[in-house]
């Protein structure tokens, strides 16, 4: 979930690659290309008209599936597991990410499409979502990177004694359905509307501001130009909570900001 939210660089591949047969017969030996935007280390093919996640976890089809017809995300076209590794087949979404240069360079049409997001996320009805306490699993995760010294490795200062506070200050939630990793290049648009959510594996119901949190973090970095973006020195992120009629409760923020720097 680290974010990077430049594309990365892309070269064409054939794909002779080993994967499971069934995905094998599916792409065959068309070409594809690398997207390396994403830190989770999954590696990330995208064909024409599909996109194969290698090492996407288990959660990623499970919420893929249950949100089909819920919100638009990728359609599963395969999803194998195969000398312990998982392969996510899915189409490829239409239009843009949200962090994309034509929506960087027009702030208030961005803000509007991702206030647009958030709200679509939030009208979920949450009754049946396959995960029903996300913030105890982000918990629990960051209590394993912490342990297996994750995070010193990722520089984070003082791991375990942010654990120790994230769990005591962990806020009442108003429980909503939530993208969990709700950060631009995880959105995606055709300048019109939200085209697709992707990226889904810590889906589940908390509180809004996680995904508050996270979408007011990366369209502030983004528009600073902390990715690589051309910065957009006018731009205002606090607009975002004006779309979204909200004051915002920076305590609140501040905590789903910090549980992220540890996952
Ligand atoms: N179905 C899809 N349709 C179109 N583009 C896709 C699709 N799946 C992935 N991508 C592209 O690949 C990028 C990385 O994919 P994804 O976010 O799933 O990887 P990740 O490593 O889990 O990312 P993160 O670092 O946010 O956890 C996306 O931002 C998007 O640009
Ligand atoms: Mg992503």
């Amino acid at each position: 979930m680290k974010i990077c939210r430049r594309p990365g660089r892309r070269s064409v591949f054939h794909c002779f690659m080993k994967v499971p047969g069934k995905i094998k017969k599916i792409i065959g030996t068309r070409t594809y290309t690398e997207n390396t935007v994403g830190k989770s280390g999954a590696r990330v093919l995208c064909f024409d008209d599909m996109v194969l996640k290698i090492g996407a976890g288990e959660e990623e089809a499970v919420m893929m599936e249950w949100l089909s017809g819920r919100l638009p995300v990728p359609e599963i076209l395969a999803c194998e597991r195969e000398e312990g590794a998982s392969y996510l087949l899915m189409s490829k979404v239409k239009g843009d990410m949200l962090c994309a240069e034509t929506y960087l360079c027009r702030p208030a049409l961005l803000t509007e499409l991702l206030a647009e997001g958030l709200k679509l996320l939030w009208s979920v009805d949450p009754s049946g979502c396959p995960c029903a306490h996300a913030t105890n699993q982000k918990l629990k995760l960051a209590e394993s990177r912490v342990e297996n010294g994750l995070c010193d490795r990722e520089g984070v200062r003082a791991p375990d004694r942010l654990l120790a506070w994230l769990k005591t200050h962990q806020p009442a939630e108003r429980p909503v359905f939530t993208h969990g990793d709700c950060c631009l290049p995880n959105l995606f648009t055709d300048g019109k509307k939200i085209t697709g959510f992707l990226d889904l594996g810590a889906c589940g119901i908390a509180d809004p501001y996680q995904d508050l949190a996270l979408a007011y973090r990366s369209l502030r970095d983004n528009l600073r130009g902390k990715y690589g973006g051309i910065p957009q020195p006018g731009a205002d992120p606090e607009r975002l909570f004006k779309k979204l009629d909200i004051v915002p409760d920076r305590k609140r923020l501040r905590y789903y900001m910090l549980l992220d720097e540890l996952l």
